[in-house]
């Protein structure tokens, strides 16, 4: 099962490719997360990544692309995989079709979880995420069982840098502009299907299981 998570930055996107991970036994490659892990790491693609990630803009597609081939090609990803944050540009989405192509592949499921801006930026200041494994969190709607620490680690939950309001509106911005196109693109395609992300994440999970098992 080849599943692509469309929508807006702080839609969910993360947060239910991680569900879908575990129910169904694919693996979860989030390009932000690979980004912020080889920024810990220090190394050059890590630092080069930052400097477009601060700014709300997106990295460059030749350092993305690649990298994303290269990922679904491994041994784990044999049986499918969710994609979280990629493609995020038509050039993207076409290199991802190229690369299914030449393997006699194609994407499953493109799942668009949707939620207006005005909730984005409400959710975005409440967002916490572990500086050790990345794990996620909201002050209100999926709190830690103990206030800022990682459940799963135990190291320090905090505000991510690109979640400070001024850079929230940039992203947003950057996703209508850039990967919005590729609701029309997914459409075409006969895989899109659309979830309400205003919901709780629980129910928002029970409609993109409905999706998966249809
Ligand atoms: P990335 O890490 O992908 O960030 P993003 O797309 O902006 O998305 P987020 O991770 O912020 O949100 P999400 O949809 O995963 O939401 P989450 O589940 O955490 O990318 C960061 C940067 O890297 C980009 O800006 C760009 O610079 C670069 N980049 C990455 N991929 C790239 C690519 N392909 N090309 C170029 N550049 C790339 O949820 C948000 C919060 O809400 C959490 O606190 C969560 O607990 C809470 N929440 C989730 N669901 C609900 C719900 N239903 N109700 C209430 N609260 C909820
Ligand atoms: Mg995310």
């Amino acid at each position: 099962m080849k599943i692509i998570m469309l929508g807006a930055p702080g839609a969910g996107k993360g947060t239910q490719a991680k569900k879908i991970a575990e129910a169904y036994g694919i693996p979860h490659i989030s390009t932000g997360d690979i980004f912020r892990a080889n920024l810990k790491e220090g190394t050059e693609l890590g630092l080069k990544a930052k400097t477009y990630m601060d700014k709300g803009e997106l990295v460059p597609d030749e350092l993305t692309c690649d990298l994303v081939v290269d990922r679904i090609s491994k041994d784990d990803a044999k049986n499918g995989y969710v994609l979280d944050g990629f493609p995020r540009t038509i050039p993207q989405a076409d290199a991802l079709t190229n690369a299914l192509n030449a393997r006699g592949e194609k994407v499953d499921f493109a799942v668009d979880v949707d939620v207006p801006d005005e909730n984005i930026i409400n959710r975005m200041g409440g967002r916490r995420a572990c500086v050790g494994c990345g794990a996620t969190y909201h002050l209100m709607f999926a709190p830690p069982k103990k206030e800022g620490i990682c459940d799963v680690c135990g190291k320090e939950l905090i505000l991510r840098d690109d979640d400070k309001p001024e850079t929230v509106g940039n992203r947003l911005r950057v996703y209508h502009e850039q990967t919005q196109p590729l609701i029309d693109y997914y459409t075409k395609a006969g895989v899109l299907h659309t979830v309400d992300g205003t919901q709780d994440i629980d129910k928002v999970f029970e409609d993109i299981k409905g999706i998966l098992e249809a």
